[in-house]
């Protein structure tokens, strides 16, 4: 059974600058929110990154920052998959891969010397970056075994088969194609689409809603046709075109009366203001508030009451009750907020960050003395 060099694991390190390129080329693994880039939860599993290895390192190697970073892994390929690789083997290779190294090209060293993997497992990872070990996988797989580099220029999320299927069930019509089309042609969630789009763009662009309106954005005939039959454009173009006001979320969470808080047992976890952010956990002599954000790269960790711990998902870091790190990649604790209590209320204000490995979990406001 051949073995091929796939990625088995991705994550984002600390710095990225929003440039939405991790996306635009890897959709079903990045996602760029308002102020970081996120693995979606579906790519924390080897199974899904292994046939999209080559829109990652794509992504990787046009990040500007480098903050992309992957292991790859030579893993088994199945008989169903050396079949779906000769067949794309087979078909017309794209100019999208046409960066793939060579033929001649040499393997890495660690990519030769790797063992026969098992399926799914990393042997011997190497953490690679575009910049550091440029295709490192691509180079081995797509120089000296064409079948792989079919595989992965199948599986591509610029033009692949992953893609191809989420054009086929969600997109339909390219953006290309939509602006040439007539609006009212267009389904209903199409110009939605393009509306916000647009709105997105000229808000980026710090266009004014007069320029907007202009059609600099989008196109006259679009702008004249959205606002003439009043359709329903959703929260963002809305937003763009109503007069700026500051939306800061208030820091201050009153989050409940102490006495809820004080009939908690020792290492106990409420959860009840998760979606805000904050953990209420119960020491023997005190109170505090923790942060939700793993210490590690940012993502959710969720807690497991059997285990008496949180588990972050996606590298998995291991942090006791209290906040206290103890497993996994994380370098430190949980941070806490400062908390304290108004007329019988807990207020929690994420303005304000304790931090344990600075000793400032004992300073004042860091918790509530019971
Ligand atoms: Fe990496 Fe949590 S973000 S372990």
């Amino acid at each position: 059974m051949p073995t091929k060099d796939l990625v088995t694991k991705v994550w984002i390190e600390p710095g990225c600058i929003v440039c939405d390129a991790c996306e635009t080329t890897a959709p079903t693994v990045f996602e760029v929110t308002d102020d970081t880039c996120i693995i979606r939860p579906a790519a924390l599993n080897a199974e899904f990154t292994k046939p999209i290895t080559q829109s990652i390192i794509d992504a990787a190697e046009e990040c500007p920052v480098d903050v992309i970073k992957f292991d790859v892994a030579p893993v088994e390929v199945s008989e169903e998959q050396a079949a779906a690789m000769e067949a794309a083997a087979a078909a017309p290779k794209p100019a999208a891969v046409e960066h793939a190294a060579p033929a001649t090209a040499a393997a890495p060293p660690a990519a030769k010397a790797a063992p026969t993997a098992v399926p799914g497992k990393t042997a011997e990872p190497a953490t690679a970056t575009a910049k550091t070990a440029p295709h490192a996988p691509v180079s081995v797989a797509g120089a000296s075994d064409p079948a792989i580099a079919a595989l992965l220029r199948a599986a591509s999320s610029r033009g692949g088969n992953v893609m191809i299927q989420k054009r086929d069930e969600s997109q339909g019509m390219s953006a290309d194609a939509m602006k040439r089309t007539d609006p009212r042609e267009l389904p209903a969630d199409a110009r939605q689409a393009m509306l916000l789009e647009a709105a997105k763009k000229a808000k980026d662009e710090g266009m004014t809603r007069r320029a907007f309106m202009s059609g600099a954005a989008l196109g006259i005939g679009w702008v004249a046709f959205g606002v003439g039959t009043g359709v329903a454009v959703g929260p963002a173009f809305g937003r763009f075109m109503m007069p700026n006001v500051l939306e800061e979320p208030d820091p201050k969470v009153r989050v409940g009366k102490i006495q809820k808080y004080l009939e908690m047992q020792p290492g106990e976890v409420n959860e009840d203001y998760k979606p805000q952010g904050i953990w209420i956990i119960r020491e023997e002599d005190r109170i505090a508030a923790l942060s939700i954000i793993c210490t590690h790269l940012g993502c959710i960790p969720n807690w497991l009451p059997n285990d008496r711990k949180f588990k972050c998902p996606c590298h998995g870091s291991g942090y006791k009750p209290n906040g206290i790190n103890f497993e996994g990649p994380t370098p430190r604790p949980l941070e806490r907020f400062n908390v304290n209590v108004e007329d019988g209320i807990v207020i929690v204000d994420k303005s304000k960050k304790y931090q344990w490995e600075l000793g400032q979990w004992d300073q004042p406001g860091s918790f509530i003395q019971t």
